[in-house]
């Protein structure tokens, strides 16, 4: 099979969320020529997309001190305040300007034509825009629907990164061994051709989202299966802060509803947790009542469970609030109702799922990686900002500043040289022998990676649970590497094989970690 399609570009941006876009657009609108690859067919289909509550902005009675020391609290004391300070200064003005006057974005908006700030967990102020319960979408659209009026930007879907492609590593010539250790690209797999095309860059920036697909329950897309963090790490890029996963309190219990998102801004507008029983509890948990930071509420949630022998607890709006719950949550009612759950009548049964990786691929404040060249921004990014536990709604904010960043510092840096002779870069080689894929062992595997993640690495762990989760995952990885060797190459092996590796490293920082903070509680 040949493999010698190549593509160039100054920049190559891996993932299409709201960072991966935003940066494409900012460096295009600075004379930058962009290639945008996603692994799905949809150029849509992203963590983005089906997020619900909103981004930060910044209400009425606000200021960034205030959002400030509402991230610090969030995130348990370890948030980066560079990283804060950044977000709460830059952000808004970022929202404003690009998101709504360049890109188009509808937020929603009151009686008086006003933008409406919406509330969540730890938040001090109102200060949340939203486009109904469906923001994410919002942004999603407008951000590709904005890409055609680029000549320089090409957006390719369906092809899935295989590996960054770095030199030493990838290169032929000996004396390679001497230059710094940098980015040049990425090896793709077109899923439709089953070849691997090389695509050379100046820049690379992983904007490759979550890892939720690698536990049993999540709020993420089959898409988040832990890609970036996995590349970013085969390339030799620093990790951090990988023990802080993030387990959203409220997703709909229903064997069918594959973790469901019920947003916090129920919470905000009221809607309170209560046992099966109908008793409320959080107050007895915390001064901040429902409203406390995530990670305290999922604890709250689960010791509840299982003090009562439950497998769910409510999450109850119908009794607490005036607003038109159909007209704000228009989604979220209606997939609520799919269920025969009226949530203007009844409440909800929710239970915490995994949502998000606070820690990532380690970042500066212009989302430079620890490799030269390679850059970060988005969920698979570590810039600090969410320390141990992030605070609601600030991951679409994070995501646009450090993908406007990014292209910025490119794009003041760029000096056009090519720091490889592409020559020395060989086409992808396949195996001599191939393997075809037996779909039941990918499955099981998923299976093992999930539950394992699930039961030994979850909301509440310990030191035996985290060694032995270790071992698991760390058999299991050995196999896989060995079978990816030899296997048909395509989408699904792919993720497999980056989706166990994630593991391992969210595993082993777990068990390296023995202080609770956070997202991360060890007993
Ligand atoms: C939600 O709507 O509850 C999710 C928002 C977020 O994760 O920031």
């Amino acid at each position: 099979m040949k493999n010698d399609e190549k593509h160039y570009c100054d920049i190559l941006v891996i993932g299409s969320g709201i960072a991966g876009l935003s940066c494409a657009i900012s460096a295009a609108d600075l004379g930058l020529d962009v290639i945008i690859v996603t692994k799905d067919s949809s150029i849509e289909e992203s963590n983005t997309f089906y997020a619900q509550g909103g981004i930060v902005a910044r209400g009425r009675d606000d200021s960034p001190e205030l959002l400030i020391d509402d991230i610090m609290q969030a995130g348990d004391g370890i948030s980066n305040p560079d990283a804060a300070k950044i977000v709460a200064f830059e952000g808004p003005g970022m929202v404003e300007d690009f998101l709504i006057k360049k890109v188009g974005v509808s937020f929603s908006r009151n009686v008086d034509n006003e933008f409406e700030f919406a509330r969540e967990g730890s938040h001090s102020r109102r200060r949340i825009l939203h486009s109904m319960d469906m923001t994410g979408k919002a942004i999603e659209e407008a951000l590709v629907a904005k890409l055609p009026e680029y000549k320089n930007i090409r957006a390719y879907s369906g092809y899935t990164a295989v590996d960054l492609l770095t030199i030493p590593h990838h290169s032929k010539s000996p004396l390679a061994l001497y230059k710094e250790p940098q980015c040049i690209g990425a090896y793709v797999l077109n899923n439709r051709t089953e070849r691997v095309e090389r695509i050379f860059s100046s820049y690379t920036i992983l904007a490759t989202g979550g890892l939720g697909r690698i536990y049993l329950h999540t709020t993420n897309p089959t898409v988040a299966t832990g890609d970036g963090f996995a590349m970013a790490d085969r390339a030799g890029a620093r990790l951090i802060n990988m023990e802080y996963i993030q387990f959203h309190p409220t997703t709909l219990f229903h064997k069918d509803a594959d973790g469901f998102l019920i947003s916090e801004a129920l919470r905000g507008e009221g809607a309170k947790l209560k046992t099966k029983d109908g008793i409320p509890f959080m107050d007895k948990y915390s001064p901040l009542g429902d409203l406390a930071p995530r990670d305290e509420v999922s604890r709250a949630m689960y010791e509840e469970m299982i003090k009562r022998g439950d497998n769910y607890v409510y999450l109850d709006i119908a009794s607490y609030t005036e607003i038109n719950v159909k007209k704000r949550f228009p989604m979220i009612y209606q997939r609520c109702l799919a269920h025969d759950i009226d949530i203007q009548k009844v409440p909800i049964p929710v239970v915490p799922a995994a949502h998000y990786s606070c820690g990532g691929v380690q970042v500066d404040l212009w989302g430079k990686t620890s490799l030269k060249c390679l850059y970060a921004a988005g969920e698979v990014a570590a810039t600090g900002l969410h320390g141990a536990n992030r605070l609601a709604s600030t991951s679409l904010l994070e995501g646009l500043v450090w993908g406007i960043r990014s292209a910025k510092d490119i794009a003041g840096t760029f000096d056009g040289n090519k720091p490889y002779k592409e020559s020395e870069i060989p086409p992808w080689q396949f195996p001599e022998r191939i393997e075809e894929v037996d779909p039941a062992l990918i499955q099981q595997d998923w299976v093992s990676i999930k539950s394992t993640m699930w039961n030994y690495v979850g909301i509440i762990r310990t030191v035996r649970r985290l060694q032995r989760a270790r071992a698991d995952i760390g058999y299991l990885k050995n196999r896989v590497d060995d079978f990816y060797r030899r296997a048909h190459l395509s989408p699904m092996v792919i993720s497999l094989r980056n989706g166990v590796r994630t593991a391992r490293i969210v595993a082993e920082a777990s068990l390296k970690n023995r202080v609770s903070r956070g997202a991360h509680f060890i007993r």
